[in-house]
């Protein structure tokens, strides 16, 4: 017998929470995911970030079905999924490789999984599925005749319509350009809260992470690094990981020299920096204190008689000006090169490189992290090449689809 289209709906307004806990997953010789636990409330809009390599593809290939788990259990709306297949789980992926049947008809493509499950009105579902990516109008083409992002938003349509309790997301808007790519995220986002549904989104673009979820988490090494709502990620990140990839910041280390119930101080090159107590991860010894580009304001004289942390004299070594603000790079003696981002709101009197100019920012926006940067640290650390696995992945999508 048919399934009604509103049971259909009915499944999908529930949602569902996930859990992974302490999940890890080892290949041969080489651990991918390492003791992760996560807990993603249903109805929410999860954001997973990290570099090329650090396993977020692994990670929802796991929640998927697709890839055992070597360690830990997964439970997806209270129930523990471990053990069963991907058929099973109430889960649609929208993947890296996307793969469209090249034999079917858009419309065809989009309502394979409603036909399969033998929903009555599959073909009207797959149309407003089509009208929510606006691609309504090539319903009757070929994957072929359409572009790479086309194709994409084909593939959102077609895991939307099946209104899983739990979409997962990896990297679906890789392929668009920019603009396209902002529009997309908006109207995802739109879908979400619309349908309810629960999203893991995974991304190594930070911004995007930032405008689409309600919390990100940060993966570095197969492991969680920090979790959080976006904008207490990037007011107080924890490690200088994040602190780099999240947004960028100015990072200084020294010895604590000093410490009150609220402050310590941080000698760097002779100046005392102070940071909040509840704002620093490590109260003693040697701390990495950072503070955020936007956060410090350049001056042409020292400044005097404010509480603020004034550093200085540097020299102005690049101004790049983007419109809205000017980024300034700024040598300053034991400090090195520190990063400004000023706005734009006064005509004139922007600095020139060659200018001396003075730093300083409110103590409360410094922060002190757990550990230290790392020589080899930068945005780009763990670049593993993952591109033969997709491709490998794309293939076993493809050859699944052409037997279903
Ligand atoms: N089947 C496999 N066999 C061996 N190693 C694997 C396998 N699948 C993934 N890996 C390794 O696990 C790590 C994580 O891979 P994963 O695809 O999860 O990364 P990712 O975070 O999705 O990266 P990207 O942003 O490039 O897509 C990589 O170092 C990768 O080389
Ligand atoms: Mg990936």
């Amino acid at each position: 017998m048919a399934e009604s289209s509103s049971s259909v709906r009915g499944f999908a307004e529930a949602g569902a929470d996930l859990s992974l806990v302490g999940v890890s997953k080892r290949f041969p010789g080489f651990t991918a995911i390492d003791d992760l636990f996560l807990d993603i409330p249903a109805g929410s809009f999860f954001a997973l970030l990290g570099p090329s390599g650090c396993g977020k593809t692994t990670t929802l290939r796991l929640v998927a079905g697709l890839e055992e788990p070597t360690q830990g259990k997964i439970l997806i709306g209270g129930k523990d999924v471990t053990n069963t297949t991907s058929y099973q789980r109430p889960v649609n992926t929208v993947f890296q490789s996307y793969a469209l049947f090249p034999h079917m008809t858009i419309l065809e493509n989009v309502a394979f999984g409603l036909r399969r499950r033998r929903i009555a009105d599959a073909e009207k579902l797959a149309k407003e599925a089509l009208d929510l990516v606006e691609l309504a109008h090539v319903a009757s083409r070929k994957p072929s005749q359409l572009s790479g992002g086309q194709q994409q938003r084909v593939a959102l349509a077609r895991a939307v319509v099946n209104r899983p309790a739990l979409l997962l997301l990896d990297e679906p808007l890789g392929a668009l350009d920019l603009k396209l790519r902002r529009q997309m995220q908006l109207e995802l986002k739109d879908i979400q809260s619309e349908v309810g549904l629960t999203f893991l989104h995974v991304t190594h673009d930070q911004e995007e992470a930032m405008t689409m979820a309600d919390t990100v988490a940060v993966m570095n090494h197969g492991r969680i690094e920090q979790m959080g709502a976006p904008e207490a990620l990037y007011e107080l990140p924890t490690t200088s990981f994040v602190a780099a990839f999240l947004g960028q910041s100015n990072l200084f280390t020294g010895d604590v020299t000093d410490s009150s119930a609220t402050t310590m101080t941080v000698g760097v090159a002779g100046v005392g920096i102070v940071v909040p107590l509840d704002r620093a991860q490590v109260h003693r010894g040697v701390v990495t204190v950072g503070v955020r580009p936007e956060k410090v304001t350049l001056h042409r004289e020292k400044p005097s008689g404010s509480n603020r942390t004034v550093i200085g004299p540097g020299r102005v070594t690049d101004a790049s000006f983007s419109g809205v603000s000017t980024q300034y790079t700024i040598a300053v003696p034991g400090f090195g090169d520190v990063t400004v981002f000023a706005q734009n709101t006064s005509l004139g009197d922007h600095a020139r490189p060659g200018d001396e100019v003075y730093l300083s920012w409110s103590p409360e926006h410094a922060f002190g992290l757990l550990d230290h940067p790392s020589v080899s640290s930068g945005k780009f650390v763990a670049d593993t090449d993952t591109g033969s696995l997709v491709v490998a992945e794309r293939e076993k999508l493809e050859a699944e689809l052409e037997e279903s």
